[in-house]
């Protein structure tokens, strides 16, 4: 649309500027659906009347100083994501990718403070977890690697969900530092791993003096229907990163770390111009306070149950519906063969889906949709299979 834009995304033809709650609408006043939730970050939906409030109010205080100062809401916030998640302490950044570079520099400095000075972290096949040189080359997929080689080393990487390998990269690699692993992956097509999963890796972790370290950028803050996914293990990890819903569109990252991880870093080893300024903060503050005022934590447990066994119900014997799986409100729907041509399909019937890998839609709604658009998404998106797999 725009030449002076680089040429990074494949962008549909389609502009929204305005929302409210689940539906967005464009600039011909067209009404939509949204059940993407900007990639899992307006769980609160679009213009949320509280979160607007708090960005406002802080607005006419204090937008930023500086982290050569103390901030009250950086303050407030870490107390309130320590007190939901068991972690010790909390470095806010900006973004998913930043909190995961947080992540990477506290495993090689936790290594590196042990002699070892060439440490290694375990990622796993398939996962996603960012576009900067660190986090792409954690990253696995060769498609987001693909042209930006050499990629930074150290790390080793092993199938998602495949305890068994772990053990085996453990037994041959003695550099390994850290396990790096997302507890559901997204942009690798919504895959839940086997019960026990995160538990096993944990268990793994504490035998071997690794820091188990879990991406949560696109599970955490109430995505799954637990505040953080590791809690449907009843497991802690070591480093917690979280982005996206934390600050419902606002930009904010931060990197959570736990006993020995959260005394790694010190004065001089880290640090970012705007991260965890006070309206950043002011927006997760907000983001919590609402997520438990209205007890969503609870409802997308429920509500994600219903919807995904409503898909499973509707979709039952389609052969060319290979599975649909999911937890919370992160929903995929994997087919037989490549359907990216969905995204337009659904637009023309004013309801927004996202197809990860090609070939899995994946549905994450905002937490405030209501019933009746819970029921309009899931006809919608059966509707749409149906149609998409008669048509070719
Ligand atoms: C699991 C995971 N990690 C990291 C990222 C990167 O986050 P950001 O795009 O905010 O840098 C994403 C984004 O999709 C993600 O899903």
């Amino acid at each position: 649309m725009s030449a002076s834009l680089m040429n990074t995304y494949a962008r549909l033809p389609i502009t929204f500027v305005e929302g409210e709650g689940a539906t967005l609408y464009d600039e011909q006043g067209r009404a939509y659906l949204d059940a993407v939730s900007g990639i899992a970050v307006c769980s609160l939906g679009h213009a949320h009347p509280e979160i607007a409030h708090a960005l406002c109010e802080q607005s006419k205080k204090l937008i930023h100083t500086s982290n050569l100062y103390h901030v009250v809401n950086q303050q407030l916030l870490a107390d309130e994501l320590i007190r939901l998640s068991g972690m010790d302490k909390v470095f806010f950044g900006n973004s998913g990718a930043e909190a995961n570079e947080g992540a990477i520099k506290i495993a090689r400095k936790y290594g590196n403070d042990q002699g070892k000075t060439n440490p290694e972290i375990l990622v796993m096949e398939n996962s996603f977890h960012g576009r900067t040189m660190a986090t792409l080359s954690a990253t696995g997929s060769q498609k987001v690697q693909e042209g930006f080689h050499p990629l930074v080393s150290g790390f080793v990487r092993v199938p998602f969900d495949d305890i068994a390998a772990v053990e085996q990269k453990i037994a041959s690699h003695p550099n390994l530092v850290a396990i790096l692993v997302e507890p559901v992956q997204g942009e690798g097509g919504v895959h839940v791993p086997k019960d026990g999963y995160l538990k096993a890796l944990r268990a793994l972790c504490d035998q071997h003096n690794l820091l188990l370290m879990i991406d949560e950028i696109q599970t955490g803050v109430g995505r799954t229907g637990k505040w953080f996914a590791f809690q449907h293990e009843d497991i802690l990890p070591d480093v917690l990163s979280l982005a996206k819903a934390l600050g419902n569109g606002v930009p904010i990252g931060a990197c959570l770390a736990r006993g020995k991880a959260a005394e790694v870093l010190a004065p001089g080893n880290h640090g970012t111009t705007f991260g965890g300024n006070p309206l950043a903060c002011a927006a997760g503050l907000a983001v919590i306070k609402t997520i438990e005022h209205h007890n969503f934590i609870d409802y997308v447990a429920k509500q994600g149950e219903i919807m995904i066994s409503d898909f499973k119900a509707r979709l039952a014997g389609i052969e060319q519906v290979k599975q649909v799986r999911g937890k919370g409100y992160m929903i995929g729907i994997q087919l037989d063969r490549p359907c990216g041509e969905l995204v337009k399909r659904a637009l023309d019937k004013n309801l927004l889906i996202n197809v990860t890998r090609g070939d899995t839609i994946r549905l994450l709604p905002p937490f405030v949709m209501s019933h009746t658009q819970q029921e309009q998404l899931v006809s919608g998106v059966c509707e749409l299979i149906n149609e998409f797999l008669t048509d070719i």
